[in-house]
């Protein structure tokens, strides 16, 4: 059987003519992020030729190094997406306060957040990092001003896409506008994105569990509890399968295809973790449900109905296969927190 020829654009123009009400603002706002990602993805598979990997010396905005190749990403998508007239205001992990677009470009009604490159710390050894974006409508008037934080500050849910890049084996990208979650692959000989997942569906349940072990005795007792359960054998698909790249865009891609649970979760040292609710949580959240996933903060409560107060913010999470994320939330509550010195 002959395969369609379905180029990311084509695709994305193709889902809008369900909806005569569009007006290919937001396929082309995708579009964008599309080109930004061929940019990136180039640059990424060029790191280890050029002077481009090392640290900068600055800080980002949570203490971190910050290499080269991420404020790289960053820039490319803010030149992919600043003068397009579809956004009011941007958000960057890499950025400490809200991005405005320059005066000499239109205003529109649009808002993107972004974390320009995950898994920074695997560049210099060639392991899979990413790009995550997170777009939602402004709810301030559409009026041709300046977007505002409010703008930014909106709860997972009013999310109209997400989408994740993986730069891997070969560069994928993921989206969803709400209808089903698809990825294309970069065919590196033409520079296109073609459809090579339709639909995507995460399975109910896996064998693979994706955490940070090096950080176990700070866990939650319940956590504690859930680990070795999965680490017992029991003639099933027992002990599952231990997977953690430190790329939480990788580690859940692959989880989403495999099925199993990733987990960053909050600790004695880290109450609400490590991970971004804007940047990271949310648009991960998103795409996880819309295949049939789950993801919530342990305690019961959906990520993508966390309101958030700060651009940053971090949160507990705990997302993949729905059967996994609801059986570590049971160990969880059902084990009591005893404090000991
Ligand atoms: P970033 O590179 O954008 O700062 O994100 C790194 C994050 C995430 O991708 C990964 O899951 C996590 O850090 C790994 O943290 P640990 O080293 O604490 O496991
Ligand atoms: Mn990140
Ligand atoms: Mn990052």
């Amino acid at each position: 059987m002959q395969r369609r020829f379905m180029t990311l654009p084509r695709h994305i123009q193709e889902g809008e003519k369900l909806h005569p009400e569009a007006t290919g603002e937001l396929s082309a706002i995708l579009n964008q992020m599309g080109l930004a990602a061929k940019v990136i993805s180039l640059e990424v598979n060029k790191a280890g030729l050029v002077d481009i990997i090392g640290f900068t010396g600055d800080k980002n905005v949570h203490g971190e190094q910050v290499k080269k190749l991420d404020m790289f990403a960053h820039d490319i998508i803010i030149r992919a997406l600043d003068h397009t007239g579809h956004f009011c205001v941007m958000a960057s992990e890499e950025e400490e306060d809200i991005i405005h677009i320059p005066e000499k470009h239109k205003i529109g009604k649009y808002v993107i957040l972004f974390d320009p490159l995950d898994g920074s710390s695997n560049i210099d050894a060639n392991v899979s990092i990413g790009t995550i974006f997170s777009v939602y409508k402004r709810i301030t008037p559409d009026d041709g001003q300046p977007g505002t934080l409010e703008d930014c500050l909106q709860p997972g849910v009013k999310q109209v896409a997400a989408g994740y890049i993986v730069y891997g084996s070969s560069t994928i990208f993921v989206y969803t506008a709400g209808h089903g979650v698809h990825g294309f692959t970069l065919d590196p000989a033409f520079g296109e994105f073609l459809l090579s997942h339709e639909n995507i569906e995460s399975p109910p349940v896996g064998n693979i569990y994706s955490l940070n072990e090096g950080n176990y005795k700070y866990w939650h007792p319940g956590l504690k509890k859930y680990i070795k359960h999965l680490q017992a054998w029991d003639n099933s698909k027992k002990p599952y399968k231990a997977r953690y790249i430190g790329s939480m865009v990788a580690d859940i891609h692959r989880n989403l295809f495999y099925g199993g649970i990733f987990m960053y979760p909050g600790d004695k040292r880290n109450p609400n973790g490590k991970l971004r609710l804007m940047y990271e949580c949310n648009p991960m959240a998103f795409i996880v449900e819309s295949a049939g996933g789950k993801a919530t903060d342990g305690n019961g409560k959906r990520i993508l109905e966390y309101q958030p107060n700060d651009l940053h913010q971090r949160v507990p999470i705990y997302i993949g296969s729905k059967e996994d994320v609801e059986l570590v939330e049971k160990f969880i509550s059902e084990e009591e927190v005893v404090e000991k010195d």
